[in-house]
């Protein structure tokens, strides 16, 4: 093709036009022909896409590099706390099961006190919010199951001989909970809704730098977002000096126009390290992304405006952006959000949205 490409540019131009439409059309045909049979036969995608086309090689590296961490955390127990999340989470629901099993857990209940006591010993017997939830969730689950069935009487000793520096008594103990609904919801629908009509995707701020303390709160809202057992496998990396944001920001694609005068940017990150396996490679991009929503509408309801932006997944970018932003190989940037007090003269597009009849179904079955 780059012979005929060559050939073309002695001819005229309308000439050498028809070669290049010529050119895209083979082109055109070739991609289409082997993306059918790729469609069809999954041995096809493989070949496509591990000799012809290398557009999710990055991917595949990153999920196996956080395969690898994922078994050293947890091999060495040094920081293997997406672990220690999980089970935690695990037992928790456990506990809130009806009806509770008598003994539930016993097949990782091991494991999860040994990562516990790992983490007790590397804090230096400082307590922080994750190891009060670990500790008063496993003497809660200690309190409710038989603790001399056989395969929990080890861990139940094992968790007994670990050392605990004496802890603050907590006004609230960190285990499941009934909620007080005795009072009606702290937002009701008509702010909610006006929060979500007025969040707007803005591009245009003013030059008034946002208060650390409102990312702060923005971020604390971000961090009460859902998450696949509550593994929060995302980073928030804040660039809140113009220039590092600018710089940060025009390496996205979609900002071309409005990244020079952008004061703030959020790079969401996922951390593949989180997962033992290829089928949770997908969580980081929706956990990530119910944290930004919230952090959105955090800011929002501050009165700071915000952009989602989108991440192109492709080799030119990542490399860019890592030259910028420190980033393990098992790291993943989900998306950017520019952010900051919206210029008042800026205009925004009106973004029509679905109606509700079109955007969901109810009760549809095959
Ligand atoms: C994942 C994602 C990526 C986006 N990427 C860009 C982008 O690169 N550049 C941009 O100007 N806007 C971007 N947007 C903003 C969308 O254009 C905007 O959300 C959409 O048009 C709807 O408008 P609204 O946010 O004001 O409701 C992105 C939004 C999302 C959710």
């Amino acid at each position: 093709m780059n012979l005929v490409r060559q050939a073309a540019r002695q001819l005229p131009p309308a000439q050498r036009e028809a070669i290049h439409t010529f050119i895209r059309r083979v082109q055109r045909s070739i991609h289409h022909f082997v993306l059918q049979h790729a469609v069809r036969n999954r041995f096809a995608a493989a070949a496509y896409y591990s000799f012809v086309n290398h557009e999710f090689l990055r991917e595949a590296r990153a999920v196996a590099a956080g395969q690898l961490r994922y078994a050293s955390d947890h091999r060495t127990q040094s920081g293997s706390y997406y672990l220690l999340r999980r089970n935690i989470h695990r037992l928790e629901k456990g506990l809130i099961m009806r009806p509770r099993r008598r003994v539930f857990a016993a097949d990782f209940i091991d494991e999860t006190v040994e990562i516990f006591a790992h983490a007790m010993r590397s804090s230096g017997g400082e307590w922080n919010s994750e190891l009060v939830w670990a500790e008063d969730v496993l003497s809660d689950y200690f309190a409710a199951v038989d603790v001399t069935t056989a395969k929990v009487a080890p861990a139940y000793a094992q968790y007994l001989n670990i050392e605990k520096v004496a802890r603050e008594p907590d006004a609230v103990r960190a285990v499941p909970y009934r909620r007080n609904l005795t009072l009606p919801p702290p937002v009701n629908f008509e702010d909610f809704m006006a929060l979500t009509r007025r969040r707007r995707s803005v591009r245009w701020y003013d030059d008034r730098p946002v208060d650390r303390m409102m990312i702060n709160r923005a971020l604390e809202a971000a961090a009460q977002s859902p998450s696949a057992c509550n593994r929060q496998p995302f980073n928030f990396r804040i660039f809140d000096k113009p220039e590092m944001a600018q710089r940060v920001t025009a390496v996205a694609m979609g900002t071309k126009g409005f990244a020079q005068q952008v004061p703030a940017v959020a790079v969401v990150i996922g951390q593949l390290r989180a997962y033992p396996f290829e089928r949770d490679r997908h969580v980081i991009y929706i956990d990530g992304s119910l944290a930004a929503m919230s952090f959105m509408f955090a800011l929002e309801s501050m009165g700071i405006a915000s952009c989602p932006i989108n991440w192109p997944d492709q080799e030119p970018h990542e490399a860019r952006i890592r030259e910028i932003v420190p980033m393990e190989e098992d790291e993943r940037v989900v998306m950017l959000i520019s952010f900051g007090w919206p210029d008042p003269t800026g205009m925004v597009p009106f973004s029509s949205k679905r109606s509700v009849a079109d955007m969901a179904t109810f009760n549809r079955i095959a």
